[in-house]
């Protein structure tokens, strides 16, 4: 590969891609996906919507497949450091096959929970570093819910902190607005501040499926715990993140 573009196009909704994007996705000769465990159906879908309705040159897609991962390993850390060190190797395979440009269209935002510019810097460190790297920025999951919320993610002057649903779990609220995402099991519902705290919860933002529910945690974790229960045994998958901000007079 001579230059490589990662591009974000958004959380879902096909409107999200930015013109930058479109511009981007238009130098590209051949887009590489990977493909992603059980939500592909849908992310197939809306990349091939997205290639179908912008492009405006001939191109090509390259599925290189998502190796498995261990999702309960005794040490988080080195399951994910071995899962990243295959999917680098399946990718710079990939790239030895393209002698243009290359793309790889990430969901939300590149910089945000998103491996692939770490599997780029594991190339370039294999001795793979002769092509130019361009990051296209896209809308965020959390931008997503903010603005389907209409609601600012921090109190006055006060940081956000974006963490993880194991984190949270594992750390409780340390922060007076906390992002969180990739939460497997709804660790809102157990936290013991509950009545201090309140939730904005969004699964599949952008897509059809879309679903908003907000209140006091103690309210509403039993609510959204069963819908998001529901809606994860209609669709197969979910997608959700939440905000939750603290009450204390602010
Ligand atoms: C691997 S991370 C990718 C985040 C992505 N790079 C971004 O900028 O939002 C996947 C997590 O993002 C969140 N997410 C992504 N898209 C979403 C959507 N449309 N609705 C709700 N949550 C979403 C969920 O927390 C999901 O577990």
């Amino acid at each position: 590969v001579r230059r490589l573009f990662v591009i974000g196009i958004g959380a879902g909704d096909p409107d999200h891609l930015t013109l930058q994007a479109v511009k981007a996705m238009n130098q590209v000769d051949v887009f590489v996906t990977f493909d992603k465990g059980e939500q592909k159906g849908e992310l197939a879908d809306l990349r091939a919507h997205l290639l179908a309705t912008h492009m405006t040159k001939p191109y090509r897609v390259v599925e290189v497949p998502d190796p498995p991962r261990d999702r309960t390993p005794r040490r988080y850390d080195t399951a994910v450091d071995d899962w990243h060190a295959r999917r680098a190797e399946l990718l710079e395979r990939a790239f030895a096959e393209v002698d243009t440009t290359a793309g790889i269209l990430v969901w939300g935002d590149p910089s945000l929970y998103d491996s692939t510019l770490r599997l780029v810097d594991r190339i370039r460190e294999r001795g793979h570093d002769g092509f130019e790297c361009t990051v296209v920025p896209g809308i965020t999951s959390v931008s997503a819910l903010a603005a389907r919320a209409a609601t600012v993610l921090h109190t006055i002057g006060d940081p956000v902190h974006i963490t993880t649903g194991r984190r949270l779990r594992a750390d409780g609220v340390t922060h007076p607005a906390t992002v969180v995402m990739l939460d497997r099991d709804c660790a809102f519902a157990d936290l013991p501040d509950a009545a201090d705290l309140l939730i904005w919860w969004g699964a599949y933002l952008g897509m059809p499926d879309e679903t908003i529910i907000a209140g006091r945690v103690a309210d509403v974790a039993g609510r959204i715990v069963a819908t998001r229960t529901a809606l994860r045994a209609a669709k197969g998958w979910i997608m959700d993140v939440y905000l939750l901000r603290r009450d204390s007079g602010r």
